[in-house]
Order: C-alpha cells, then sequence, then structure tokens
C-alpha cells in the first residue's frame, strides 16, 4: 500500500509526463509549421513515449492500491527561437525531469519504500537515454548553424525515427 505523500508525488510526476508530451506536441506543431516534417515526427514520437511514462505512473500508482488524480495540465510555449533554441529548452526539460526523478527517489528511500524505488529505478535509466538522445540532436544543430541544406538533411534523419520496444503500450 503507497503511504499517502509518495502517492501524492506520484500523482504529480504523473500530471509532469502528460506536460512532458503536451510541450513535445507543441513542438512537433511549431516544427510542422515550419516546413521540417522529420523534426516533427521526432517530436511526436517523443510525445508518445511521455504518454507512455504517464501510463506507467498510472499502472504502478493503481497496482500499489493508490488513487490516480488528474489534476490540470500546464499551457507548453508554442514559439521558440529556432530548432536550436527548441531542442535546448527540450534538454534543459529532461534535465528538469531526471531532477525530480532523483528527487522521488529520495522519497521512497527516505519512506523505505522498496517497490517505488525498484519501479523509479526503469525512470533513473531511462532518464540516461532521454538526455543522451535529445542532446545528440542539439549537437547536430549546434555544428549545422541553421545552414538549410544540413538541416533539410538532419530532417530527414530525424523522421526515421521509431518507437523503442519498451516505450509501448505503458508496459512496466
Ligand atoms: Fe518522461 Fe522525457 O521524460
Amino acid at each position: 500500500m503507497l503511504k499517502k505523500n509518495m502517492e501524492t508525488a506520484l500523482n504529480e510526476q504523473l500530471n509532469f509526463e502528460l506536460y512532458s508530451a503536451y510541450l513535445y506536441f507543441s513542438m512537433a506543431a511549431y516544427f510542422e509549421h515550419m516546413g521540417l516534417p522529420g523534426f516533427s515526427h521526432w517530436m511526436k514520437i517523443q510525445t508518445q513515449e511521455e504518454i507512455n511514462h504517464a501510463l506507467k505512473f498510472y499502472n504502478f500508482i493503481n497496482e500499489r492500491g493508490g488513487r490516480v488524480i488528474l489534476r490540470q495540465i500546464d499551457t507548453p510555449p508554442s514559439e521558440w527561437k529556432s530548432p536550436l533554441d527548441a531542442f535546448e529548452n527540450a534538454l534543459r526539460h529532461e534535465q528538469l525531469v531526471t531532477e525530480r526523478i532523483n528527487r522521488l527517489m529520495d522519497l521512497a528511500m527516505e519512506e523505505k519504500d522498496y517497490a517505488t524505488q525498484n519501479f523509479l529505478q526503469w525512470f533513473v535509466d531511462e532518464q540516461v537515454e532521454e538526455e543522451a538522445s535529445v542532446g545528440e540532436v542539439v549537437n547536430k544543430l549546434r555544428l549545422i548553424r541553421n545552414e538549410r541544406h544540413p538541416l533539410f538533411m538532419l530532417d530527414r534523419e530525424l523522421s526515421q525515427r521509431t518507437i523503442a520496444p519498451q516505450q509501448k503500450g505503458g508496459e512496466k
């Protein structure tokens, strides 16, 4: 059985994962409007991953006898200065998610909640991947410096992204 403070903290993270999905969906729309369908596709895959992260929290809270409470999702930004600005923003966002997962892990350790620690370990590992995959695009965009031809080449590369098997369907 989940303790109340742990249940509240997990519900807050569920909301934040949905905000992450909303943020990346907004970035997908921004790239679509810019005529960069590959970047937009990459962000739509990212959106799906975030929804699956939210689903993992949903499933876990329920399995532990907790109650999922959905709250309002904040409005994400809709404009960025450039593709690089959007991806730098995404990287800062992922770093923030990592901090939040670490704080959740701290709480689970304080509460000696071993099941939640085990559950959160997947997210600790996942955040290494999340920061790396966004950081890789940031590095490429820094090299490109908004030159059109390499930007379109990168757009084509990003259009190949597929959802990772462990991200499908919110499975545990
Ligand atoms: Fe759910 Fe990208 O962190």
